[in-house]
Protein backbone atom coordinates (compact mmCIF):
# COMPACT_ATOMS: atom_id res chain seq x y z
CA UNK A 1 0.00 0.00 0.00
CA UNK A 2 1.68 3.77 -1.04
CA UNK A 3 0.86 6.13 1.42
CA UNK A 4 0.53 10.06 0.43
CA UNK A 5 2.01 13.04 2.66
CA UNK A 6 -0.98 14.83 4.25
CA UNK A 7 -0.35 18.04 3.28
CA UNK A 8 0.95 18.04 -0.92
CA UNK A 9 0.17 14.14 -1.64
CA UNK A 10 3.51 12.77 -2.31
CA UNK A 11 3.78 8.97 -2.04
CA UNK A 12 5.54 8.81 1.34
CA UNK A 13 6.72 5.61 3.54
CA UNK A 14 7.70 5.56 7.26
CA UNK A 15 11.17 5.37 8.54
CA UNK A 16 10.70 4.14 12.31
CA UNK A 17 8.03 2.81 14.00
CA UNK A 18 7.27 3.33 17.64
CA UNK A 19 5.61 0.17 18.22
CA UNK A 20 1.91 -0.10 19.63
CA UNK A 21 1.41 3.23 21.01
CA UNK A 22 -2.27 4.27 23.07
CA UNK A 23 -3.84 7.11 23.48
CA UNK A 24 -1.02 9.70 24.52
CA UNK A 25 -3.12 11.55 27.16
CA UNK A 26 -5.86 8.60 27.65
CA UNK A 27 -4.97 8.15 31.75
CA UNK A 28 -7.22 5.25 32.57
CA UNK A 29 -9.17 3.29 35.51
CA UNK A 30 -8.22 -0.21 35.74
CA UNK A 31 -11.53 -1.19 34.68
CA UNK A 32 -10.47 0.22 31.18
CA UNK A 33 -7.57 -1.94 30.49
CA UNK A 34 -9.38 -4.53 28.54
CA UNK A 35 -10.97 -1.81 26.40
CA UNK A 36 -7.63 0.34 25.79
CA UNK A 37 -7.14 1.67 22.18
CA UNK A 38 -4.13 1.10 20.35
CA UNK A 39 -2.37 2.18 17.11
CA UNK A 40 0.88 1.41 15.32
CA UNK A 41 2.57 4.66 15.91
CA UNK A 42 5.17 5.39 12.74
CA UNK A 43 6.50 8.01 11.40
CA UNK A 44 7.40 9.67 7.95
CA UNK A 45 9.31 12.40 5.71
CA UNK A 46 8.23 13.87 3.06
CA UNK A 47 10.48 14.55 0.73
CA UNK A 48 8.77 16.41 -1.66
CA UNK A 49 7.51 19.29 0.50
CA UNK A 50 9.72 18.31 4.03
CA UNK A 51 6.93 17.83 5.90
CA UNK A 52 7.66 15.47 9.15
CA UNK A 53 4.18 13.31 9.93
CA UNK A 54 2.51 10.22 11.41
CA UNK A 55 1.56 7.64 8.99
CA UNK A 56 -1.46 7.00 11.26
CA UNK A 57 -2.90 8.59 13.26
CA UNK A 58 -6.24 7.94 16.02
CA UNK A 59 -9.88 9.59 15.17
CA UNK A 60 -9.83 13.25 16.56
CA UNK A 61 -12.43 11.97 19.00
CA UNK A 62 -10.48 8.78 20.55
CA UNK A 63 -8.32 12.53 21.78
CA UNK A 64 -10.41 15.28 21.99
CA UNK A 65 -13.58 14.47 24.21
CA UNK A 66 -15.72 15.60 27.20
CA UNK A 67 -12.63 13.71 29.53
CA UNK A 68 -9.71 15.45 27.68
CA UNK A 69 -6.96 15.81 30.98
CA UNK A 70 -5.02 18.12 29.54
CA UNK A 71 -5.95 21.32 31.15
CA UNK A 72 -3.17 24.57 30.37
CA UNK A 73 -3.70 26.45 33.42
CA UNK A 74 -1.92 24.02 35.38
CA UNK A 75 1.57 25.34 35.23
CA UNK A 76 2.17 28.81 36.48
CA UNK A 77 4.83 29.72 33.59
CA UNK A 78 2.53 28.82 30.68
CA UNK A 79 0.29 31.60 32.47
CA UNK A 80 2.86 33.82 32.45
CA UNK A 81 4.11 32.20 28.86
CA UNK A 82 0.97 33.55 27.37
CA UNK A 83 0.32 36.66 28.98
CA UNK A 84 3.89 37.69 27.01
CA UNK A 85 1.78 36.10 24.03
CA UNK A 86 -1.35 38.06 24.16
CA UNK A 87 1.00 41.18 25.12
CA UNK A 88 3.16 41.22 22.17
CA UNK A 89 0.19 40.80 19.89
CA UNK A 90 -1.97 43.44 21.59
CA UNK A 91 1.55 46.20 20.94
CA UNK A 92 2.70 44.89 17.42
CA UNK A 93 -0.24 43.37 15.68
CA UNK A 94 -3.45 44.42 16.42
CA UNK A 95 -5.13 47.50 14.69
CA UNK A 96 -6.15 50.15 17.39
CA UNK A 97 -9.72 50.18 16.03
CA UNK A 98 -12.21 47.47 17.28
CA UNK A 99 -9.84 43.98 17.24
CA UNK A 100 -10.98 40.70 16.45
CA UNK A 101 -8.99 38.19 17.29
CA UNK A 102 -9.64 34.19 17.19
CA UNK A 103 -7.60 31.57 18.57
CA UNK A 104 -8.23 27.87 17.60
CA UNK A 105 -7.58 25.17 20.31
CA UNK A 106 -7.87 27.98 23.01
CA UNK A 107 -8.35 25.50 25.50
CA UNK A 108 -9.14 26.50 29.33
CA UNK A 109 -8.79 30.00 27.78
CA UNK A 110 -5.31 30.85 29.23
CA UNK A 111 -4.41 33.03 26.33
CA UNK A 112 -7.60 34.66 25.31
CA UNK A 113 -8.17 35.68 29.27
CA UNK A 114 -5.65 38.63 28.32
CA UNK A 115 -7.53 39.74 25.74
CA UNK A 116 -10.74 39.35 27.33
CA UNK A 117 -9.32 41.30 30.40
CA UNK A 118 -8.54 44.27 27.73
CA UNK A 119 -12.12 44.48 26.19
CA UNK A 120 -10.71 42.87 22.73
CA UNK A 121 -13.20 41.14 20.65
CA UNK A 122 -11.97 37.25 21.07
CA UNK A 123 -13.67 33.75 19.93
CA UNK A 124 -12.44 30.95 21.01
CA UNK A 125 -12.56 27.51 19.33
CA UNK A 126 -11.96 24.68 21.59
CA UNK A 127 -13.35 20.83 20.55
CA UNK A 128 -12.89 19.64 23.93
CA UNK A 129 -16.05 20.29 26.01
CA UNK A 130 -14.97 20.45 29.10
CA UNK A 131 -11.85 22.57 29.09
CA UNK A 132 -13.95 25.09 26.79
CA UNK A 133 -16.19 25.46 29.66
CA UNK A 134 -13.96 26.02 32.00
CA UNK A 135 -13.24 28.83 29.59
CA UNK A 136 -16.73 30.06 29.71
CA UNK A 137 -17.04 30.23 33.64
CA UNK A 138 -14.58 32.04 33.09
CA UNK A 139 -16.30 34.81 30.57
CA UNK A 140 -14.31 33.55 27.39
CA UNK A 141 -16.56 33.78 24.43
CA UNK A 142 -15.40 29.79 23.22
CA UNK A 143 -17.34 27.76 20.66
CA UNK A 144 -16.53 23.90 20.92
CA UNK A 145 -15.90 23.24 16.87
CA UNK A 146 -13.12 21.99 14.82
CA UNK A 147 -11.71 24.65 12.64
CA UNK A 148 -11.99 24.20 8.92
CA UNK A 149 -12.59 26.74 6.38
CA UNK A 150 -16.58 26.21 6.66
CA UNK A 151 -16.29 27.19 10.54
CA UNK A 152 -14.19 30.19 8.88
CA UNK A 153 -16.86 31.02 6.79
CA UNK A 154 -19.67 31.00 9.26
CA UNK A 155 -17.04 32.97 12.27
CA UNK A 156 -16.96 35.99 9.09
CA UNK A 157 -21.01 36.11 8.60
CA UNK A 158 -21.08 36.69 12.51
CA UNK A 159 -18.01 38.39 13.03
CA UNK A 160 -16.33 39.82 10.37
CA UNK A 161 -12.92 39.17 9.05
CA UNK A 162 -10.40 38.54 11.82
CA UNK A 163 -7.17 40.26 12.73
CA UNK A 164 -5.18 37.72 14.07
CA UNK A 165 -5.87 34.11 14.13
CA UNK A 166 -3.61 32.48 17.11
CA UNK A 167 -2.99 29.26 18.09
CA UNK A 168 -0.26 27.16 20.50
CA UNK A 169 0.27 23.61 20.82
CA UNK A 170 -2.91 23.14 18.26
CA UNK A 171 -1.72 23.35 14.52
CA UNK A 172 0.34 19.94 14.92
CA UNK A 173 -2.60 18.18 16.39
CA UNK A 174 -4.83 18.51 13.01
CA UNK A 175 -4.77 16.13 10.55
CA UNK A 176 -7.08 18.24 7.97
CA UNK A 177 -4.16 20.75 8.35
CA UNK A 178 -4.15 22.04 4.65
CA UNK A 179 -8.38 23.21 5.71
CA UNK A 180 -7.03 25.17 8.32
CA UNK A 181 -4.88 26.70 6.69
CA UNK A 182 -7.64 27.16 3.73
CA UNK A 183 -9.63 28.92 6.59
CA UNK A 184 -7.11 31.12 7.65
CA UNK A 185 -6.83 32.51 4.45
CA UNK A 186 -10.57 33.35 4.66
CA UNK A 187 -10.59 33.98 8.02
CA UNK A 188 -8.14 36.85 8.19
CA UNK A 189 -8.51 40.36 7.14
CA UNK A 190 -6.27 41.70 4.61
CA UNK A 191 -3.66 42.70 6.73
CA UNK A 192 -4.39 40.26 9.50
CA UNK A 193 -1.89 37.69 11.02
CA UNK A 194 -1.68 34.28 11.71
CA UNK A 195 1.20 33.94 15.01
CA UNK A 196 1.45 29.81 16.06
CA UNK A 197 3.79 28.51 17.73
CA UNK A 198 4.46 24.46 18.16
CA UNK A 199 6.82 22.05 19.19
CA UNK A 200 9.85 22.79 16.29
CA UNK A 201 11.11 19.62 14.61
CA UNK A 202 14.93 21.38 14.29
CA UNK A 203 14.84 20.98 18.09
CA UNK A 204 13.41 17.47 18.39
CA UNK A 205 15.44 16.14 16.03
CA UNK A 206 19.04 18.17 17.87
CA UNK A 207 17.61 16.68 21.55
CA UNK A 208 16.74 13.67 20.17
CA UNK A 209 13.69 14.44 22.14
CA UNK A 210 11.56 11.46 20.64
CA UNK A 211 8.62 12.03 23.37
CA UNK A 212 7.27 14.96 20.97
CA UNK A 213 5.93 12.08 18.86
CA UNK A 214 2.88 10.84 19.97
CA UNK A 215 -0.95 10.55 18.78
CA UNK A 216 -1.62 14.35 18.88
CA UNK A 217 1.31 15.53 16.96
CA UNK A 218 0.82 14.31 13.73
CA UNK A 219 2.74 17.20 12.08
CA UNK A 220 6.37 18.11 13.89
CA UNK A 221 7.12 21.61 11.99
CA UNK A 222 9.87 23.19 10.19
CA UNK A 223 9.97 26.76 8.50
CA UNK A 224 10.32 24.79 5.35
CA UNK A 225 7.49 22.42 5.76
CA UNK A 226 4.99 25.53 6.75
CA UNK A 227 6.40 27.71 4.02
CA UNK A 228 5.50 25.51 1.51
CA UNK A 229 2.44 24.25 3.00
CA UNK A 230 1.16 28.24 3.18
CA UNK A 231 2.66 29.24 0.04
CA UNK A 232 -0.58 27.42 -1.99
CA UNK A 233 -2.93 29.14 -0.27
CA UNK A 234 -1.24 32.89 -0.86
CA UNK A 235 0.13 33.24 2.75
CA UNK A 236 3.87 33.57 3.77
CA UNK A 237 6.05 33.17 6.86
CA UNK A 238 6.99 36.94 7.52
CA UNK A 239 8.83 36.23 11.19
CA UNK A 240 9.87 33.18 13.56
CA UNK A 241 10.20 33.52 16.93
CA UNK A 242 12.53 30.38 18.92
CA UNK A 243 10.56 29.58 22.05
CA UNK A 244 11.44 27.29 25.29
CA UNK A 245 8.28 25.96 25.97
CA UNK A 246 7.68 22.15 25.29
CA UNK A 247 11.26 21.31 24.98
CA UNK A 248 12.11 24.07 22.49
CA UNK A 249 8.99 25.22 20.13
CA UNK A 250 8.80 27.49 16.60
CA UNK A 251 6.38 30.71 16.86
CA UNK A 252 5.95 31.40 12.75
CA UNK A 253 4.05 34.59 11.77
CA UNK A 254 2.44 34.87 8.62
CA UNK A 255 0.22 37.24 6.48
CA UNK A 256 -0.47 37.84 3.33
CA UNK A 257 2.20 37.25 0.18
CA UNK A 258 4.20 40.90 -0.39
CA UNK A 259 2.53 42.80 2.99
CA UNK A 260 5.81 42.61 4.98
CA UNK A 261 9.72 42.15 4.28
CA UNK A 262 10.68 38.68 6.02
CA UNK A 263 12.84 39.39 9.07
CA UNK A 264 16.51 38.18 9.91
CA UNK A 265 15.14 35.91 12.55
CA UNK A 266 13.52 34.04 9.06
CA UNK A 267 16.67 33.80 7.43
CA UNK A 268 18.77 32.70 10.41
CA UNK A 269 16.27 29.85 10.74
CA UNK A 270 16.67 29.19 7.17
CA UNK A 271 20.61 28.56 7.90
CA UNK A 272 19.91 26.44 11.04
CA UNK A 273 17.74 24.47 9.02
CA UNK A 274 20.39 24.12 6.31
CA UNK A 275 22.58 23.32 8.99
CA UNK A 276 20.61 20.63 10.99
CA UNK A 277 19.90 18.84 7.47
CA UNK A 278 16.58 18.95 7.97
CA UNK A 279 15.56 19.17 4.37
CA UNK A 280 17.35 15.48 3.85
CA UNK A 281 16.52 11.80 4.77
CA UNK A 282 19.30 10.92 6.18
CA UNK A 283 18.87 13.30 9.10
CA UNK A 284 16.17 11.00 10.14
CA UNK A 285 17.70 7.76 9.66
CA UNK A 286 20.40 9.16 12.18
CA UNK A 287 17.34 10.84 14.42
CA UNK A 288 16.43 7.00 14.25
CA UNK A 289 19.73 5.54 15.33
CA UNK A 290 19.70 8.16 18.16
CA UNK A 291 16.38 7.21 19.43
CA UNK A 292 17.29 3.47 19.50
CA UNK A 293 20.40 4.66 21.60
CA UNK A 294 18.15 7.12 24.00
CA UNK A 295 16.09 4.26 24.54
CA UNK A 296 18.63 1.33 25.71
CA UNK A 297 20.52 3.89 27.89
CA UNK A 298 17.35 4.78 29.60
CA UNK A 299 16.53 1.22 30.35
CA UNK A 300 20.10 0.79 31.53
CA UNK A 301 20.16 3.49 34.20
CA UNK A 302 16.40 1.93 35.48
CA UNK A 303 17.25 -1.04 35.95
CA UNK A 304 20.73 -0.15 37.54
CA UNK A 305 18.77 2.01 40.20
CA UNK A 306 16.31 -1.03 40.16
CA UNK A 307 19.33 -3.70 41.01
CA UNK A 308 20.65 -1.83 43.69
CA UNK A 309 17.04 -1.76 45.54
CA UNK A 310 16.59 2.18 45.12
CA UNK A 311 12.49 3.64 44.48
CA UNK A 312 12.42 5.40 41.05
CA UNK A 313 8.77 7.24 40.46
CA UNK A 314 8.16 9.28 37.50
CA UNK A 315 8.07 13.42 37.75
CA UNK A 316 4.39 14.88 36.16
CA UNK A 317 2.10 11.89 33.88
CA UNK A 318 2.83 14.29 30.36
CA UNK A 319 1.09 12.86 27.39
CA UNK A 320 4.93 13.10 25.81
CA UNK A 321 5.47 10.78 28.49
CA UNK A 322 3.37 7.95 26.82
CA UNK A 323 6.08 7.67 24.11
CA UNK A 324 9.02 7.45 25.93
CA UNK A 325 6.88 4.33 28.63
CA UNK A 326 5.37 2.58 25.65
CA UNK A 327 8.71 2.63 23.56
CA UNK A 328 10.72 1.92 26.09
CA UNK A 329 8.33 -0.86 27.54
CA UNK A 330 9.14 0.53 31.07
CA UNK A 331 6.19 0.19 33.54
CA UNK A 332 5.70 -0.19 37.26
CA UNK A 333 8.29 -2.94 37.79
CA UNK A 334 11.07 -0.86 37.27
CA UNK A 335 8.68 2.95 37.83
CA UNK A 336 6.58 2.76 41.13
CA UNK A 337 4.28 5.64 40.09
CA UNK A 338 4.23 8.85 38.68
CA UNK A 339 2.99 11.76 40.66
CA UNK A 340 1.23 14.63 38.87
CA UNK A 341 -0.26 17.82 39.64
CA UNK A 342 -3.57 17.38 37.63
CA UNK A 343 -6.86 16.13 39.56
CA UNK A 344 -8.79 13.87 37.19
CA UNK A 345 -4.91 11.65 35.86
CA UNK A 346 -4.42 11.25 40.02
CA UNK A 347 -5.72 7.36 40.46
CA UNK A 348 -5.66 6.28 37.17
CA UNK A 349 -2.96 4.55 35.62
CA UNK A 350 -0.40 5.56 32.68
CA UNK A 351 -1.93 4.84 29.36
CA UNK A 352 -0.04 1.34 27.90
CA UNK A 353 1.64 0.51 30.42
CA UNK A 354 -0.32 1.33 33.36
CA UNK A 355 1.62 3.15 35.89
CA UNK A 356 -0.26 4.00 38.56
CA UNK A 357 -0.77 7.97 38.79
CA UNK A 358 -0.47 9.72 42.39
CA UNK A 359 -1.21 12.84 43.84
CA UNK A 360 1.79 15.21 44.23
CA UNK A 361 1.72 14.88 47.94
CA UNK A 362 2.91 11.34 47.87
CA UNK A 363 5.99 12.33 46.17
CA UNK A 364 7.04 14.86 48.55
CA UNK A 365 5.94 12.04 51.16
CA UNK A 366 7.63 8.95 49.79
CA UNK A 367 11.45 10.24 49.01
CA UNK A 368 11.85 8.05 46.32
CA UNK A 369 15.69 7.96 45.62
CA UNK A 370 15.36 8.98 41.98
CA UNK A 371 12.61 10.88 40.02
CA UNK A 372 12.29 10.61 36.02
CA UNK A 373 11.70 13.93 35.09
CA UNK A 374 9.15 13.25 32.50
CA UNK A 375 7.95 17.03 32.39
CA UNK A 376 11.72 18.40 31.52
CA UNK A 377 10.80 21.51 29.35
CA UNK A 378 9.52 22.80 33.09
CA UNK A 379 12.45 21.93 34.55
CA UNK A 380 13.45 25.50 36.03
CA UNK A 381 10.02 26.19 37.59
CA UNK A 382 10.08 22.16 38.92
CA UNK A 383 13.58 22.68 40.09
CA UNK A 384 13.12 25.46 41.99
CA UNK A 385 10.39 24.29 43.40
CA UNK A 386 11.78 20.91 44.51
CA UNK A 387 14.73 22.64 46.28
CA UNK A 388 13.68 20.00 49.64
CA UNK A 389 14.08 16.73 47.30
CA UNK A 390 17.31 14.88 47.49
CA UNK A 391 16.98 11.75 45.64
CA UNK A 392 18.50 11.91 42.36
CA UNK A 393 17.18 13.26 38.91
CA UNK A 394 17.01 11.58 35.47
CA UNK A 395 16.44 13.24 32.46
CA UNK A 396 16.58 11.90 29.04
CA UNK A 397 17.16 15.31 27.07
CA UNK A 398 19.35 15.78 24.70
CA UNK A 399 20.37 12.46 26.30
CA UNK A 400 20.53 10.24 29.34
CA UNK A 401 21.60 11.71 32.43
CA UNK A 402 21.76 11.86 36.15
CA UNK A 403 21.73 15.08 37.88
P1 LIG B 1 3.43 19.32 29.88
O1 LIG B 1 4.86 19.11 29.63
O2 LIG B 1 2.90 20.67 29.69
O3 LIG B 1 2.54 18.31 29.13
P2 LIG B 1 2.29 17.42 27.90
O4 LIG B 1 3.46 16.54 27.58
O5 LIG B 1 1.14 16.64 28.42
O6 LIG B 1 1.98 18.37 26.81
O7 LIG B 1 3.16 18.86 31.40
C1 LIG B 1 1.90 18.85 31.92
C2 LIG B 1 1.75 17.75 32.95
O8 LIG B 1 2.77 17.83 33.94
C3 LIG B 1 0.44 17.90 33.67
O9 LIG B 1 -0.12 16.60 33.82
C4 LIG B 1 0.81 18.49 35.04
C5 LIG B 1 2.20 17.94 35.23
N1 LIG B 1 3.05 18.78 36.09
C6 LIG B 1 3.29 18.39 37.40
O10 LIG B 1 2.78 17.34 37.87
N2 LIG B 1 4.08 19.17 38.19
C7 LIG B 1 4.63 20.33 37.71
O11 LIG B 1 5.35 21.03 38.48
C8 LIG B 1 4.39 20.72 36.36
C9 LIG B 1 4.98 21.98 35.80
C10 LIG B 1 3.59 19.90 35.58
Amino acid sequence: MTNSCRICGAPIAPFMSFGEQPIANGFLPQSEFAREYFFEMAVCFCEACTMFQLLEQPAPEQMFHEHYAFFSGTSRLMTEHFRLFAEEVIANHLPKENPFVVEIGSNDGIMLQNFKAQGIRHLGIEPSANVAAVAREKGINTVSKFFSKETAKEIVAEHGHADAFLAANCMCHIPTFRSVVAGIAELLSDNGVAIFEDPYLGDVIENTSYDQIYDEHVFLFSLSSIRRAFSEYGLEVFDVAPQETHGGSMRFYIGRQGRRAPSTRVQELEAREDRIGLQHKGTYLKFKSNVEHSRSELVRVLKEFKAAGKRVVGYAATSKSTTILNYCKIGPELIDYISDTTPIKQGKFSPGMHIPVRAYEEFQRSHPEAALLFAYNHQKEIFAKEKEYHGQWILFVPEVHIR
